[in-house]
This record gives structure tokens, C-alpha cells and sequence, in this order.
């Protein structure tokens, strides 16, 4: 168990690309007095990400990334996250790779959001695939990063029905729901049973 109040937080890095609620949630979540993570930096592949909005409200140092020289940005992401002592990462919604060199080299947790019922549906596109497949329930899972794509070890993972009605837009709308409620929980969990 780790103790939750002082300083004593998990120094934390949020990865993100997009729309950032994931990381708007987890924002949320750090705010409170029992979380046991401090969100001290966002990285963003994309300079125009609307989550980089919530690192501007929250006042949370962000840095975007340009992957023109993929070596180079990834050992600059590695610089950073030592200066600022990161214990973990949260990619939420992050659309690049992270090299295995990186994940060794880091040497901390890393952990990945996917809006699937893991290990069905890696990769993108899971609501239309899930549709095309006429499956009756879906989900989102909260796992580690590892070498393989979306092939880390299950946190947490929540399923939810699928209704006749759902288009692919309409179940991301659902799942998504879902997986602000499951992140932090999945954080909590890993803190509070290492
Ligand atoms: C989420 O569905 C997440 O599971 C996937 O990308 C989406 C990101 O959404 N990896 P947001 O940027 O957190 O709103």
C-alpha cells in the first residue's frame, strides 16, 4: 500500500493525441485527495489535440511531440520523463508506437486504454469491426504496455451490450463512457495490489 497523502503521489505522464477525455478523466481523478497518482506532464503527438485544452485549464506542463526523427523524439520523451522522475505512464488515446527500446529503457509501468474486449479487436477501428461481426457485447480493457500491440496484461476491463440500434458511432459514444469510469479504477487497483 502506498501512502496517499504529502508528496508522496506516483509521479505520472499522460500520453494522449485527440479529443483528451480519457485524460480530462484522469485529470479528475488525480485531483482527488485519495488518488494515488500527480499528473506532472502530457505529451502530445499532435500540436492541434483538443485534450491539450484540459492541460491548459488544469495548468499541467505539456509538450508536444514532432515524430519527424522518431529515434530522436522518443529519446527526448525518455529525457523528459527522468527529469521529472515519471513512476508511469497512461497512454489515453495516443496514436503512435512506442519503440521496445523505449518501454526497456523507461523501465516503469506503462499502461494503454482500448475501447475492445481485449484480446478481440487490437488495433483501430474496434466499433465497426465489432458492428461487421454482428457481436453481442463489446467493452473497453485497461492493460500494460509490451511489445506486441495491445497484447499487455489485463487490468481491468468492463463489457457492454450491444444494442440492435448501435452504429459505430453510437457505441464509441457508450464504450467511451466507460472507459472514463475504468481508468482510474484500473489505477487504483494496480496501486492499492501491486
Ligand atoms: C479512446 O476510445 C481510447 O480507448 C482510444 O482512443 C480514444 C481516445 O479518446 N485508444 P480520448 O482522446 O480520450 O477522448
Amino acid at each position: 500500500m502506498i501512502k496517499l497523502n504529502g508528496h508522496n503521489k506516483i509521479k505520472t505522464a499522460v500520453f494522449i493525441s485527440g479529443n483528451g477525455t480519457n485524460l480530462k478523466s484522469l485529470i479528475k481523478f488525480s485531483l482527488k485527495k485519495k488518488s494515488p497518482i500527480k499528473i506532472d506532464i502530457i505529451f502530445s503527438n499532435n500540436s492541434n489535440a483538443k485534450g491539450l485544452n484540459y492541460a491548459r485549464k488544469f495548468k499541467i506542463k505539456f509538450i508536444i511531440l514532432n515524430y519527424k526523427n522518431f529515434k530522436r523524439t522518443e529519446n527526448l520523451i525518455l529525457k523528459k520523463l527522468k527529469q521529472h522522475s515519471i513512476e508511469l505512464i497512461c497512454l489515453a488515446g495516443f496514436m503512435k508506437i512506442l519503440s521496445n527500446k523505449f518501454i526497456t529503457e523507461f523501465g516503469k509501468k506503462i499502461i494503454n486504454i482500448h475501447p475492445s474486449l481485449l484480446p478481440k479487436y487490437k488495433g483501430l477501428n474496434t466499433h465497426q469491426r465489432v458492428i461487421e461481426k454482428k457481436e453481442k457485447f463489446t467493452g473497453c480493457t485497461v492493460h500494460y504496455v509490451n511489445q506486441k500491440l495491445d497484447s499487455g496484461k489485463i487490468i481491468l476491463q468492463k463489457k457492454i451490450r450491444i444494442s440492435k440500434k448501435d452504429t459505430p458511432k453510437t457505441l464509441a459514444r457508450k464504450v467511451l463512457k466507460y472507459e472514463h469510469i475504468i481508468y482510474p479504477q484500473a489505477i487504483k487497483k494496480i496501486f492499492t495490489n501491486p
